[in-house]
């Protein structure tokens, strides 16, 4: 059961609004088994790359046009088998139905790059809309996968209930396209989000759906391509909101995301660092329970973030950590160099606009955080460097204001408010770096701000 206060209304302390998801009426009792299979991906290294089977099922349509499937069940329990495979340019319909897939993957690499396995796998150039159905997979595997330049699923009124590891909700890879509106998913196993992409990219776009998901690895958006989300409620138990992977783009308008295990955003690359990544969260709300969980996490990457209107709850008091690090294939903690020997720092901009943030900015061993704020928001909280030294910068805009709870280092610091008057400093201090570019208005000065602290060279 998702228990969240809805947007716009948590001013009002009309205490919590009960959201349904797919599992309040499942047997999760049953499921208990299923869900504590690990994917073991990186110990079996997932198996063969390209693809090794006729992807089949009990309902296949290969170059086939104008078919519709209506108040039927169809199911499959065979391992490596989807219930419905729509391919080879087919244009094919399911309205009212109930799909039940049962039956394991046997690797892992098959099942996330060609959706072997899926309940419902759309594939090479092939559309289909399903609409006011229910999709139920155990034993792992995805309910919907779209797959292949110009595929395209359309999906309306539907859940999508899932138990066992990598059973993700919607799952769009190859260069496949998702579009989803009016969906409830739920997922109690490991690494299965509730909308992923995978390689070379998915393209998923959701509106008005709740997600759940239970396991360790299962995030609300798995981006891996594009992500948009509107009008999106995800409760992640062990998991973050979003893993984003490489040069990615996730974009969020009127999202309410609560995540519970390493922090409320992890972008990173799983190899490489790569420049390019993007998330943006507008009219939004982010909440972290953990007391060790930032809001928004980087690691090996570098990342532009803008948050636009956007409330951001931490039980830690951590709003950003950039870090030398990634999240390891068991997607339960974060390493560096042991695991991936090319690690890299993380360079992290913020842009902050019409906002009113609590909490502190922590870069980690060579990364750095470029924290602005605009538009009328406001920040309390201070900025400082963990394991070795990291970089930080603060531009404020002449309307926004910056509360410190701490003194603060920074590589640079601008002001749009010659007079500094938009900061309360409650008596501490902001040092700047002399010799920085960005700093030269300055000109070496030591200026009072008001509450008694000083803003310093050094
Ligand atoms: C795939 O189908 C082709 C043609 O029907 C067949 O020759 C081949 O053996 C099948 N491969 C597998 C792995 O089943
Ligand atoms: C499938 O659904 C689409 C969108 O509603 C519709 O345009 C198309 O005619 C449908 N095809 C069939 C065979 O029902
Ligand atoms: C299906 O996969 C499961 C799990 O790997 C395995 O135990 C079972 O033997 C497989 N079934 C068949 C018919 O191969
Ligand atoms: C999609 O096309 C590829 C390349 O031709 C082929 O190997 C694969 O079997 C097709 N997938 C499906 C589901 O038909
Ligand atoms: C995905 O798009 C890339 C770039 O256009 C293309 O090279 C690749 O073949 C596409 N993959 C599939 C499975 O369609
Ligand atoms: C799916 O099944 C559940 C349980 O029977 C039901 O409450 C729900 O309305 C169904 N959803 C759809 C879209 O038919
Ligand atoms: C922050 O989140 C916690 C945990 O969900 C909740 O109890 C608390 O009311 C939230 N605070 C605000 C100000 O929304
Ligand atoms: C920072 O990175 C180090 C090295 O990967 C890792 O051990 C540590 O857990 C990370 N801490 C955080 C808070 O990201
Ligand atoms: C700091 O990051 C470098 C790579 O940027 C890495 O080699 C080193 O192990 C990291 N140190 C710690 C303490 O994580
Ligand atoms: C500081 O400013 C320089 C340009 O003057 C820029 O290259 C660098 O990324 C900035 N660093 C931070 C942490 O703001
Ligand atoms: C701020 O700097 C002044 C001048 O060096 C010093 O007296 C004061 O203790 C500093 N404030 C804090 C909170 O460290």
């Amino acid at each position: 059961m998702t228990t969240l206060v809805l947007l716009g209304l948590a001013s009002l302390a009309l205490g919590s609004v009960t959201i349904v998801d797919p599992s309040n009426y499942a047997d999760l009792a049953a499921d208990t088994a299923d869900n504590a299979l690990l994917a073991n991906y990186w110990t079996d290294n997932g198996g063969p790359q390209e693809l090794i089977y006729n992807i089949t099922g009990p309902y296949y349509f290969s170059a086939t046009d104008g078919v519709a499937l209506a108040h039927q069940v169809l199911s499959v329990d065979a391992n490596d088998t989807s219930v419905v495979v729509i391919t080879e340019d087919s244009a094919v319909n399911l309205s009212y139905v109930t799909v039940v897939k049962e039956g394991y993957a046997t690797w892992l690499n098959q099942a996330s790059f060609f959706g072997v396995n899926a309940a419902v796998n759309v594939a090479n150039a092939s559309t289909a809309y399903i609409d006011h159905s229910n999709i139920t997979v155990h034993d792992g595997a995805a309910n919907i996968y779209a797959y292949g330049t110009g595929s395209a699923v359309y999906v309306s009124d539907v859940d999508l209930y899932s138990s066992g590891p990598v059973s993700h909700g919607l799952y769009a890879a190859g260069n496949g396209t998702i579009y989803a509106n009016n969906i409830r998913h739920y997922s109690g196993g490991n690494r299965a989000s509730s909308f992923s992409g995978d390689n070379p990219g998915g393209y998923l776009y959701v509106t008005d759906a709740v997600a759940h998901t239970a396991g360790i690895g299962s995030a609300t958006f798995y981006t891996l391509g594009k992500s948009y989300g509107t009008d999106v409620v995800g409760r992640t138990d062990q998991a973050p909101s979003v893993f984003s992977d490489g040069a990615q783009s996730s974009v969020f308008v009127r999202v309410d995301l609560t995540a519970g295990l390493l922090a409320g955003t992890v972008l990173f690359c799983s190899a490489d660092r790569q420049s390019g990544a993007e998330l943006s969260f507008t009219d939004s709300r982010l909440t972290t329970l953990g007391s060790d969980m930032a809001a928004l996490w980087f690691g090996n990457v570098i990342a532009d973030v803008q948050l636009v209107a956007t409330e951001i709850n931490t039980t830690s008091g951590i709003l950003v950590i950039a870090n030398s690090s990634q999240v390891t294939q068991a997607f339960d903690y974060f390493a560096g160099s042991e695991e991936n020997s090319a690690i890299q720092p993380a360079e992290v901009t913020v842009l902050v606009e019409e906002s009113d943030l609590r909490g502190d900015l922590v870069a980690y061993n060579g990364s750095s955080i470029a924290w602005t704020l605009a538009s009328y928001s406001s920040w309390t909280g201070t900025a400082y460097s963990a394991t070795g030294k990291g970089y930080l910068g603060v531009y404020l805009d002449e309307t926004s204001t910056w509360t410190l709870t701490d003194n603060v280092e920074l590589i640079n610091f601008t002001n749009g408010d010659s007079t500094h008057s938009n900061i309360i400093s409650g008596g501490y201090n902001i040092s700047y770096d002399v010799t920085a570019d960005a700093n030269a208005y300055l000109d070496g000065t030591t200026v009072s701000l008001s509450g008694g602290g000083i803003l310093f060279p050094y």
